[in-house]
């Protein structure tokens, strides 16, 4: 089952459950925001979840491109991505968090036709902020599920102020033995959807307060999923990354752990492109400029005349047409190309003036602080020309 068939599924699924499907956003957030890109499928939908009535009724599906840098050290294992899709459904003040699980459960073992024995839920404990979720407990306990409560694990918020509540999470079993522990015990356990019952807004001093309607939003990764259900161990092997693994492998022989990397990055940069950031010294366009150096400093550690001009333009238009933006391959290739030199010179700068006996031995701040405002170089880029200072 492609990734394709599975968004189908999803979206029919709840179209039948007269839910209106709305049109992702890009990953950009209109500005003033406080967020740099879009990271969960709520985030567009903000307004709406504090009040304000939606154009196209209470019951809303849809899918969203997201992009998590907080994510990125542990982009490589099996289900971290930086840009990645989440499938996504909301109850604006409509039905309840307990009927959203029950369908959630519905759409898993009846549309997708996993089995009901390899999953799990958690569900919030209680805290000081509000008491045990017993709604959701129950729901689970009627279906069979088995299901943990958790304090933490089980509050979602989308920043330090702004729509959250408690949640319930399932998580699909990912391991060759059947399972014997629970998700906080067992990393095979893999969260595949998160089902945030929305009713609190967190205000600056960190108060909250009931919001206006009792919303329910709910998040399933997309490239989690599929590669579940495609019976792979990682992300990396989803139907996503076939063009990847096929082309990329032959062209920069790296080990699997750079190849995820360069597979995640390049991807990554690609639909920032597409949605229109330049490589840039701050906000979005940094973000993007560290995703091209991650790129090239793996790809040059051992081969320093590789070179993104080799990127086969197949994959850029693979990931392009993916995610329907309308850029030319050939142009988002060259503007790589394009960052791949300014990082070359100032990478050759850098080493100069790290040659400066002022620069040889230990550095202290105000040495990155003149490294910086003197000679334009990040102290990212310092201290990976200087390993031994600690940095990455
Ligand atoms: N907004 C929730 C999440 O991103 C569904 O997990």
């Amino acid at each position: 089952m492609d990734t394709e068939h599975i968004q189908r599924t999803f979206v029919e699924y709840f179209e039948e459950h007269g839910h209106r499907r709305i049109t992702g956003s890009t990953l950009l957030p209109p500005p003033g925001g406080p967020v740099l890109f879009t990271t969960a499928g709520m985030h567009p939908l903000t307004p709406y979840l504090e009040g304000r009535p939606h154009p196209l009724g209470t019951r809303l599906v849809n899918v969203q491109r997201c992009l998590r840098t907080t994510d990125l050290e542990e982009v490589g294992d099996a289900t971290h991505l930086t840009v990645f899709e989440m499938l996504g459904t909301w109850s604006l003040g409509d039905y309840d968090g307990s009927t959203s699980l029950d369908w959630g459960y519905g759409l898993l073992t009846e549309g997708l036709g996993i089995d009901p024995g390899l999953l799990h839920a958690t569900v919030h404990g209680g805290d000081d902020r509000t008491g045990p979720d017993t709604d959701s407990l129950r729901v689970w306990q009627e279906l069979g599920v088995p299901v943990e409560p958790t304090v933490d694990a089980n509050w979602w918020s989308n920043g330090p102020v702004g729509p959250c509540g408690p949640d319930s999470e399932i998580f699909l079993w990912s391991g060759d033995t059947p399972p014997r522990s629970t998700p906080t015990r067992d990393e095979r356990w893999v969260e595949v959807w998160n089902h945030v019952m929305m009713r609190y807004r967190r205000l600056e001093d960190g108060s909250l307060v009931p919001l206006p309607r009792r919303n329910v939003d709910t998040g399933l990764g997309l490239e989690r999923l599929a590669s579940l259900l495609q019976g792979r161990s990682s992300v990396f092997e989803c139907d996503v990354f076939d063009p990847w693994r096929r082309l990329v492998p032959d062209l920069w022989p790296l080990d699997e752990p750079s190849l995820r990397l360069v597979y995640d990055h390049l991807r990554s940069a690609v639909v920032v492109i597409g949605d229109r950031v330049r490589p840039a010294a701050t906000g979005q366009g940094y973000v993007l400029r560290r995703l091209v150096r991650r790129v090239l400093t793996v790809l040059w550690r051992d081969d320093p005349s590789r070179s993104l001009g080799d990127l086969p333009l197949e994959l850029v238009s693979h990931t392009l047409d993916h995610f329907r933006q309308s850029g030319e391959p050939g142009d988002v290739r060259r503007l790589l190309l394009e960052e791949e030199r300014r990082f070359g010179r100032l990478l050759e700068r850098g080493r100069k003036v790290l040659a400066r006996p002022r620069f040889r031995g230990p550095l202290r701040e105000e040495d990155f602080h003149h490294l910086h405002d003197t000679h334009g170089l990040p102290r990212e880029l310092v201290t990976g020309l200087r390993p031994d200072l600690g940095g990455s």
